[in-house]
């Protein structure tokens, strides 16, 4: 694998979670696969997940880790071309990226959508700005548009917990927040759901479609109470309006997941990629109920992002 963005960098999905659930049986297994090769993990907005089970992956496989809290530890940094930086902008982002390529031999980065220009984001303006100057693999720790290491766990854990031979249904619920939030866990989950061998449908109120390049043919139902009827699983999620884009319309009925949306349900599994709003975007009830996977999908980012490196490693050791 020489990077991983989204899921057209996986070659064998199958193949990929297989290893990937290797992994946890033995984490230590490749523990010398990336002695005397250095990773910086770079990020420019908040994690915990992301940050801590990438370092955790990394160790595991014996890579030295450099981890920078950018926005907080490093210079301001200048994304546009060209600009003269005679205001608050200290560093240009292909100088910082110049000096990563001196020191990293893999490159991961978390560079969110701005969520002020769509074209911008659509684009991919910063990963995109990594991948052009970047001389050694890029990682997406969770992009504008796609977060695929958390799709992979999600990928991992729905493998984990589904042993019957027919397809699970599996259902996105967009769910309440109170500020605008991306679209990226959604678009991901989304286009990873795609390459699975399940029956996939979203459901979301009017005015939160997703992007058209995301869901393709995928079934939306903006009815909850409809799609959710016999789930195996479902994914919670909120996302502005993609279409006005960060838009928040205003929404009527309750889509919040409870107990009772779940009595409809397949005794459904219920996943969410955390941080996680309680009592807005998810009930405590469901959260901390026996259907809730949420944590094990937390524990799977350490497997996923192991799987990932340890693909990586394969090509540049
Ligand atoms: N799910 C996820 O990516 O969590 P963090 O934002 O805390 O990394």
């Amino acid at each position: 694998m020489k990077k991983f963005t989204s899921v057209s960098d996986v070659e064998n999905l199958q193949e990929m979670i297989k290893k990937a659930l290797q992994i946890k049986e033995n984490p230590l297994s490749e523990s010398e696969k990336g002695k005397g090769k250095t990773i910086g993990l770079v990020f420019l907005n908040s994690s915990l997940r992301t940050r801590l089970s990438s370092q955790i992956a990394a160790q595991n496989l014996g890579l030295n880790v450099l981890t920078l809290n950018a926005a907080q530890e490093a210079w301001n940094l200048e994304f546009a071309d060209g600009s003269v930086m005679n205001g608050d902008t200290v560093e240009h982002i292909k100088d910082a990226i110049e000096v990563l390529n001196q020191y990293c031999d893999i490159i991961a980065v978390r560079c969110f959508a701005g969520m002020k220009n769509k074209q911008d984001d659509v684009h991919e303006s910063i990963l995109s700005q990594f991948e052009k100057h970047a001389k050694v693999p890029v990682v997406s720790l969770e992009s504008a548009t796609r977060h695929p290491l958390q799709s992979l766990a999600d990928c991992i854990t729905i493998t984990e917990n589904w042993k019957e031979k027919r397809k699970p249904k599996i259902v996105l619920t967009w769910a309440p927040h109170v500020k605008p939030i991306a679209q990226a866990v959604g678009n991901s989950f989304t286009e990873w759901m795609q390459e699975m061998e399940v029956d996939f449908i979203i459901t979301n109120p009017k005015g939160y479609d997703l992007d058209k390049n995301f869901t393709k043919d995928v079934k939306v139902i903006h009815n909850q109470d409809e799609a959710l009827e016999n789930a195996d699983f479902i994914y919670v999620k909120n996302w502005s309006s993609f279409e006005e884009y960060t838009a928040m319309p205003e929404v009527e009925e309750n889509w919040m997941l409870t107990n009772e949306k779940l009595s409809k349900t397949n005794q459904a599994k219920v996943m969410h990629c955390l941080p996680v709003r309680r009592n807005v975007e998810l009930s405590d009830e469901v959260m901390d109920g026996e259907n809730s996977i949420i944590y094990q999908q937390a524990k799977n980012r350490i497997f996923s992002a192991q799987a990932v490196f340890s693909e990586i490693l394969e090509v540049i050791n």
